[in-house]
């Protein structure tokens, strides 16, 4: 039978090209998302991947999507956890909201999916789990005191999880994105965008596609060696 992944924010963006790509695989998909229903059922129309809506903050919501899907397709095998939002802003102007809800939604999701699917990936003796971290997890960035902490955060929980999963067969790692071609992207102020890009020696923002691609190999069968590592995909713009 198909192992069964679990993408959250998986009908957008860098989510929407893990799912297809994890589909590609041979993975059975659950695409989770928060609130773009429209969206979440075009990419269902058009996928025929099934969309589930909870919210990746909510501890309670995480362990009953997870109970759902497993209840449609046998087993949670694999998560990638790549919901996330910004509310970028100096610290002076942030708000607490501003800060907890990034804290809340990125870091606490990744904590919450795992509650809710690392345990039975030991007890099976198989698993994995991706988290999307950010370049701005490992070097900063002006005006995102909350994203940046959240994101360094995701490095931190992987390198952990990954000690506590390897001798299960569990694998934990963390891809580290630079600057990629998605709405949250675009949302950067231009004149700021072009000066972000213009460090970037590849020349060029990334594709979702190329962040898909490090995902799918992290959950292939012949990754079971690699384990609390992060894979930086960056164009260059960072490099540690
Ligand atoms: N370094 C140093 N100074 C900077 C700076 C930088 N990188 N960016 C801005 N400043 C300075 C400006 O020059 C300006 O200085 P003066 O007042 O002396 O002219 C001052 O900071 C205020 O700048 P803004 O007018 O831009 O301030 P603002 O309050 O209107 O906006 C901001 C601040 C919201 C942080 C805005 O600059 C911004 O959106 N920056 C982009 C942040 C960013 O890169 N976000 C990434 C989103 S995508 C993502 O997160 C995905 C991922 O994982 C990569």
């Amino acid at each position: 039978m198909a192992r069964v992944a679990i993408v959250t924010g998986g009908t957008r963006g860098i989510g929407e090209a893990i799912s297809l790509a994890l589909r590609d695989l041979g993975f059975t998909v659950a695409a989770n998302y928060a609130g773009n229903a429209e969206k979440a059922k075009a990419f269902t129309d058009a996928t025929g991947i099934k969309a589930y809506r909870w919210d990746v903050g909510d501890h309670q919501a995480c362990l009953d999507g997870c109970a759902q899907v497993a209840a449609d397709f046998g087993s949670v095998d694999v998560v990638v956890n790549n919901a996330g939002v910004t509310r970028d802003g100096v610290l002076h102007k942030m708000t607490f909201d501003d800060w907890n809800e990034v804290m809340r939604i990125n870091l606490g999701g990744c904590f919450n999916m795992a509650k809710a699917t690392f345990p039975g990936m030991r007890d099976r003796g198989w698993g994995r789990i991706v988290n999307i971290g950010s370049i701005n997890g490992q070097a900063g960035q002006y005006g995102q005191v909350n994203y940046a902490a959240a994101k360094s955060g995701i490095h931190g929980f992987t390198k952990a999880l990954a000690q506590e999963g390897a001798k299960y067969g569990v694998t934990v790692n963390a891809i580290a994105p630079g600057y990629i071609d998605t709405d949250m992207v675009a949302a950067v102020p231009p004149a700021v965008l072009e000066k972000i890009v213009a460090k970037i020696p590849v020349g060029r923002l990334g594709h979702a596609s190329e962040i898909a691609r490090g995902v799918a190999f992290l959950c292939s069968e012949e990754a079971g060696f690699v384990t609390g590592s992060t894979l930086s995909i960056n164009g260059g713009q960072h490099m540690y």
